[in-house]
């Protein structure tokens, strides 16, 4: 057995709860890291050569020189469409190229004219265009400034942080002849002969050019600063190769003005980032970390290296495109300082701006950075979308209640499971198959004992109008009876190790290869594998689950592949952070794919890089059944909403160790109210189907499961938005309220789309919560109770176990199916309930979108979205596509103002001209006003008049 596994066994088996951070870097022990953080803020030898600029109509390059080891490095500026400046800037020459991400960004992002203000030996100002924008670039030392205005948005090298370590020839190739080996004089020559240099004509051009000699210069000084950790990097018992040398690159960025930044997920910590002095830096590298800690800003499963920065005037973002292990330190010079102490500041006159000062950090690549100027949250979003896509619009059963365990044992388990579901009344859509589904862990199979007949199973959901997800992992087992193996290996798909021969690791088949995802034809090949006739026993309803694709590799380096493994011409290294982002896009076409081009695909995946908002959904690993763990679930998925990815999850119930009941319920209360719903557990768990802690707790848990079904149609409202826009659904506040500084580094509570407000329990024992609820002016509706509460207050809110709290905001309508049913898709065609929840002007608005709800067919114009609005006593329903089409059976059965005063009469109005009276109800106390059964179809024009 492994040794990551036989830890695992005994954690669980023990209790015990802590991450083995022996077995992960810190940036003390990850060489690049280290040198790069000994550098101190200071004067930059880096300088920027004038003479070299060159202006096209939307490209600005220059030449940047180190002025001690005259290194020359290639700076490329470009104003992009809606309000982005992109800086490149790589080695003039390199050695041999540098790795520059592909396939994240959905185009080559279009660019604007960029204009020449000023220039003079001291710089050069640039127009940016839009609104008095400006870059400056000052020549000695090189720094950037974009500025709007007299305003300073946002410097680049302001702290002299800019660091390039030039690809270089290894030392002893110059000394070879006295000091190598036979061995090591032959790696030298063919390392000489893969260079372009190895060519004699190409030699002499080469050396009439300033930057060679310099480079060459460069190589000798080098001779003398040859550090540990350049050449090679021993962590515990695995060495990393380094074949290339020093290749890291950093720049600092300040941010005058902000307080407030947020981003860069997976970390398991607070929404609000903290500032690193005197700690580690927040790391991007995607690992498997067993038993992760929380308040860290260790490395988690996926990377996003997106950060926001705010504060109440404008919103902006940095997205550093780089896929190679990251490192992201923090300063803040009011940091620590109390809001107290601000004010002394202040009064004394002393105070300074505060300001954030971010410094990026990669072990390879170049700096490929988009600077996103806002000026709000959502253009950020926007532009941010425009650069990598938007979230994937998921089909509706998706985002109903996915039931998951490790394992489901054999079919008849899966059967008694379903059925548990039905006698207990509680909905469901997906049941899951964890590894031990598959014949000895051969993905793509299934145990011929335990599931002899996977179509009939799958039949048997299918009656129910359910579905199945089985787990495709991206480790395959290395055995020559094993088609998918025998396949990759024949045709040459595997990772190679770095010489040369299939990368082997251990994972849960033991000895596995790893498809080289990054490889186009390995993708398409991969993705023919979810064929029909291809993955025996699948069919319609079975849908993929992604894991341990950071990849995990337990005998690995941090329980990851080796870094100088290669992926065709690119090392590990350079290209690490993507492999996960390739498997789940592979996955999602091979889904596509099997039906023609019909379906949507909906798949999970751990590990996730920019853009993976594109293939499906993510969940955050490994938790565990504890109350910090839930607390942390929250801003865990904001930080990915922010970036993109808002198809976000936690286990709920915790996957390691077991939850008491008042956990559980908990749990799932708030994941109810989460974008990605999914119940699972680890195998030594004991069984924690949501009817075995007795009928009280199974009434609980029942009640928000059919809440969160009742309140489908507005989660799928917000993902189709959220598919065309890019914004994010699952929302902090500040989004929101940009300018109330009291929401900024919320963790606790978060809005779903802009009009419900959630504050779920998370206190073990709580007896109350206090719900801050935002707006001045504004009002919100408890959706329980439809008691009215003021914006902008902190509202003490006394809970039972049956109590989430959850509000409407005043101006806002949200539908409804209240007749819920044993899945998303038997309540297809069932009627809808409108909350109109007046504001205090008495008016409201939403939106209602319907689909088929699984294909692409919306995409080809088959849809129903209608604006509903109340003004002046009249609630009405507006065609907002009035160039596309698509029927529902599905009508309106009820409609309930909040808020309203009652009326006299209430008549209906329909598209044919007809009017008719509809029976009411009022509600007094509460000031509801329910319209029962008005009759309209859903996808008609009406209106309904209170008189
Ligand atoms: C990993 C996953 C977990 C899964 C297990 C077995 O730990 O994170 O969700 O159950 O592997 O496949």
């Amino acid at each position: 057995m492994v040794p990551a596994l036989v830890l695992w066994l005994a954690v669980c088996l023990s209790g015990t709860w802590a991450v083995d951070r022996g077995n992960f870097k810190t940036c003390d022990q990850s060489a690049f890291c280290k040198r790069q953080r000994a550098l101190k803020p200071g004067q930059s030898p880096y300088r920027a050569l004038l003479e070299t600029m060159e202006l096209t109509n939307t490209r600005l390059t220059l030449q940047l020189i180190n002025d001690n080891n005259k290194v020359r490095l290639l700076l490329e500026l470009y104003r992009l469409q809606g309000n982005m400046t992109r800086v490149k800037i790589n080695e003039l020459k390199p050695l041999k190229p540098r790795f520059e991400v592909p396939d994240v960004l959905i185009q080559e992002p279009p660019t604007e004219p960029l204009s020449l203000l000023s220039k003079d030996e001291n710089g050069v100002v640039l127009s940016l265009g839009a609104e008095s924008q400006r870059v400056i670039v000052s020549a000695q030392p090189f720094r950037l400034d974009i500025m709007e205005g007299h305003e300073v948005l946002m410097s680049l090298n302001s702290r002299g942080l800019l660091a390039f370590e030039h690809l270089r020839m290894r030392k002893d190739t110059f000394s070879y002849k006295v000091t190598s080996t036979v061995a090591s004089v032959w790696d030298n020559i063919k390392w000489v002969f893969s260079s372009s240099q190895a060519d004699p004509e190409a030699e002499k051009k080469e050396e009439a050019d300033p930057a060679n000699q310099a480079e060459e210069q460069t190589a000798k000084d080098d001779e003398e600063k040859v550090e540990d950790g350049m050449w090679e990097e021993t962590f515990k018992s695995h060495s990393d190769s380094k074949p290339n040398g020093p290749s890291s690159i950093s720049l600092d960025f300040s941010l005058p003005g902000v307080e407030h930044v947020y981003g860069i997920p997976e970390h398991a910590d607070t929404l609000k980032l903290k500032t690193t002095d005197g700690g580690e830096p927040y790391r991007l590298y995607n690992l498997d970390v067993f038993q992760y800690e929380l308040y860290n800003p260790m490395a988690l499963y996926g990377a996003v290296p997106v950060m926001l920065a705010h504060n109440a005037q404008r919103t902006t973002g940095i997205f550093w495109l780089n896929a190679a292990e990251t490192w992201v330190d923090i300063s803040s010079n009011t940091a620590g300082k109390t809001v107290f102490g601000k004010m002394l500041d202040y009064v004394q006159g002393s105070s300074e701006t505060p300001q954030t000062d971010v410094r990026w950090i990669s072990e390879s690549g170049i700096i490929d950075v988009f600077i996103m100027l806002g000026p709000t949250p959502y253009d950020v979003f926007s532009q941010y979308a425009s650069l990598t896509g938007t979230q994937a619009f998921p089909p509706l059963a998706g985002l109903a209640y996915h039931q998951c365990r490790w394992n489901y044992n054999d079919q008849e388990d899966v059967q008694s499971v379903d059925v548990g579901f039905d006698q207990h009344d509680i909905p469901y859509d997906f049941i899951w198959l964890d590894i031990e589904h598959t014949d000895g862990k051969r993905y793509f199979t299934w145990d011929p004992h335990k599931f002899a007949t996977p179509k009939d199973m799958l039949e048997a959901l299918m009656v129910k109008k359910r579905k199945m997800v089985a787990i495709v992992d991206p480790h395959i087992k290395v055995d020559s009876n094993y088609k998918i193996h025998n396949e990759i290996r024949s045709r040459g798909f595997y990772v190679k190790n770095k010489d040369g021969g299939d990368y082997e690791g251990w994972c849960w088949p033991g000895n596995a290869g790893y498809p080289d995802f990054t490889n186009p034809e390995m993708r398409s090949w991969w993705a023919s594998m979810f064929a029909y006739d291809q993955y025996e026993g699948s069919m319609k309803n079975l849908y993929t689950w992604n894991d341990m694709n950071e990849p995990s590799v337990f005998n690995g380096p941090e329980v990851t592949m080796h870094k100088d493994a290669m992926h065709g011409a690119w090392e590990n290294r350079d290209v690490h952070n993507l492999y996960g982002f390739y498997v789940q896009m592979a996955t999602a076409e091979g889904l596509i794919q099997r039906s023609g081009g019909v379906e949507r695909p909906f798949v999970l995946t751990r590990a996730f890089f920019a853009g993976s908002q594109r293939y499906g959904a993510v969940w955050t690993g490994d938790n565990a059944a504890e109350w910090e763990h839930l607390k942390i679930s929250i801003p865990m998925c904001l930080s990915l909403g922010l970036v993109g990815i808002s198809l976000c999850g936690a286990d709920v119930g915790g996957f390691f160790k077991t939850p008491s009941s008042e956990l559980l319920v908990r749990w799932y209360q708030t994941g109810a109210y989460q974008p990605f719903f999914r119940a699972h557990a680890h195998l030594d768990t004991p069984r924690r189907e949501p009817w075995l802690f007795g009928p009280e707790n199974t009434a609980l848990i029942r009640e928000v499961v059919r809440q969160r079904y009742a309140l489908l149609p507005y989660w799928y409202q917000l993902f189709h938005h959220a598919y065309h826009t890019g914004h994010p659904v699952m929302r902090p506040l500040w989004v929101e309220y940009p300018q109330d500084s009291a929401t900024f580094a919320m963790d606790n509570q978060f809005l779903i789309g802009r009009d419900l407000l959630v504050h779920p329990v998370t206190e073990e024992g709580a007896r109350g919560v206090t719900a801050y609820l935002p707006g001045k002016g504004e009002v919100w509706f408890d959706v329980h109770t439809f008691q009215k509460h003021n914006g902008a207050q902190n509202l003490y809110i006394p809970v039972t176990m049956s109590s989430i709290p959850v509000f409407q905001r005043g101006g806002s309508i949200i539908p409804r199916k209240v007749r819920v049913r044993r899945s998303s898709s038997c309540m297809e065609n069932d009627p809808y309930t409108l909350y109109v929840a007046l504001g205090p002007q008495r008016a409201a608005e939403g939106e209602l979108y319907i689909d088929d709800s699984h294909t692409f067919n919306f995409e080809k114009k088959e849809f129903i979205h209608r604006r509903l609005s109340f003004a002046n006593n009249i609630l009405s329903s507006i065609n907002l596509a009035p160039d596309a089409q698509y029927s529902t059976q599905s009508w309106i059965e009820r409609i309930l103002i909040l808020g309203a005063s009652k009326p006299s009469k209430v008549t209906l109005k329909t598209s044919d001209g007809q009017e008719r009276q509809v029976e009411f109800e009022f509600d007094s106390s509460m000031s509801v006003l329910t319209l029962r059964k008005p009759g309209m179809n859903a996808g008609a024009d009406w209106t309904v008049a209170l008189q």
